[in-house]
């Protein structure tokens, strides 16, 4: 008899896992508003850049665990450039399989049986689903619309601090869309040497903003370097969600332990790879400042037409996420499903976050715009 591991048992099912069942069954003309992959291809000059880098041999070997040292300078490059921040990359940057990988894996490096880590609920699934696989306990943090989905750390009782390793942040964030002030991340490095946590701030969105909104850096906070690292991803920022490249930046003892870590499990990102992301984070940003200029026609046509029809949502400053409150008479769960079978629309129950996404769901602008008007004109024709 086969038998899971406690650890496994503890999972939930990975979210989209279980929305793509549900699509299954439906299997009409569906408007797909439910998982965050950027329907946009990848910009032209990052192709070449990965294809001209197949056609050397070396690059068909094994790469190193920590990645090249030229995509580790790419990355310091536009860390100071965007954010005013200096890295070395010899030892503040390390290469991932993608920002989730790094994450998911974090944990393994710092917890113990019982060890807490304190994760943004509702949040994206993996800062609990690693915590989880370390043995360690995650600890909800609730983001309500009242405390413009910001943690409050202060809330936490010390009996919880005693055990607490790592706090897990996001900003801008999934599923929400809400962004944080500066202050905040000051905040965050008193907390963090008050009670020795470590921080790991997930940017993956920092480029997604609109209305001259710039995310911050959790980095570029004083102090942030001696108690945290960043984690960032090309996926978004490039349309690159299927190359499987990203980065963690900051605290070189927090990166390098992640990278014992990750050195015993994983053999680095494909050279070829690297070489097409040193191309995107050195070159001209025009196809970012593009990519903005699509999501924002795309929020405004969804939130207005919502806004015509008396939903009372708010203009998401950042990330192609709008986070909308639904009607009290239906859970999440029940409305994701009135809206599939009824409209023709997926969309993503906030209760999938976690508990404190109840009451909501969540809308990903990764259709274009003329799919977004026909979404809008479906959902005027549902009776609830
Ligand atoms: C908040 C957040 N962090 C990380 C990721 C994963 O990014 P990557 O594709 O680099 O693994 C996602 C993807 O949806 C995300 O929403």
């Amino acid at each position: 008899m086969i038998e899971e591991a406690e650890r496994i048992k503890n999972l939930p099912t990975y979210l989209f896992v279980e929305i793509d069942r549900m699509k299954e069954k439906e299997g009409k003309d569906l408007i797909d508003l439910g998982v965050g992959d950027p329907d946009k291809p990848t910009p032209v000059h990052i192709i070449q850049a990965m294809k001209d880098a197949l056609g050397e041999k070396e690059n068909h070997r094994y790469p190193s665990y920590e990645g090249l040292l030229r995509f580790r300078e790419a990355v310091a490059g536009w860390y100071k450039e965007r954010f005013g921040v200096k890295l070395d990359p010899e030892t503040e940057v390390l290469t991932l399989i993608g920002a989730k990988e790094g994450i998911g894996h974090l944990p393994l490096a710092f917890i113990n049986p019982g060890d807490v880590v304190l994760t943004p609920n509702p949040g994206y699934p993996v800062y609990q689903a690693g915590t989880i696989l370390a043995s360690g306990e995650p600890y909800m943090l609730p983001l309500l619309k009242g405390n413009d989905f910001l943690p409050d750390l202060d809330s936490i009782p010390e009996s919880i601090l005693k055990r607490t390793k790592i706090l897990f942040l996001n900003y801008p964030n999934n599923p929400t869309g809400a962004v944080c002030p500066v202050e905040f991340f000051r905040h965050v490095v008193r907390f963090a040497e008050r009670h020795n946590i470590v921080i790991c701030h997930d940017a993956t969105y920092s480029e997604i903003t609109y209305d001259g909104y710039r995310a911050p850096s959790f980095l570029q906070v004083e102090g942030g370097k001696d108690v945290g690292v960043e984690f960032h991803s090309l996926s978004k920022t490039f349309n690159m969600t299927g190359w499987r490249i990203g980065f963690a930046v900051g605290n070189k003892e927090i990166i390098s332990l992640l990278g014992k870590v990750k050195s015993n499990l994983d053999s680095g990102v494909f050279r070829a790879i690297q070489y097409a992301g040193i191309t995107a984070l050195a070159s001209d940003k025009t196809c970012v400042k593009e990519m903005q200029v699509v999501y924002k026609e795309r929020r405004d046509i969804l939130v207005d037409g919502l806004d015509d029809i008396g939903w009372r949502v708010v203009k998401p400053k950042a990330t192609f996420y709008v986070w909308i409150p639904i009607p009290p008479k239906y859970t999440s769960i029940e409305f994701t499903k009135t809206l599939l079978r009824h409209c023709g629309i997926v969309t993503t129950p906030g209760i999938g976050f976690g508990k404190y996404g109840e009451g909501y769901i969540r809308i990903a602008l990764t259709v274009d715009k003329e799919r977004l008007k026909e979404a809008v004109e479906r959902i005027k024709g549902l009776q609830l």
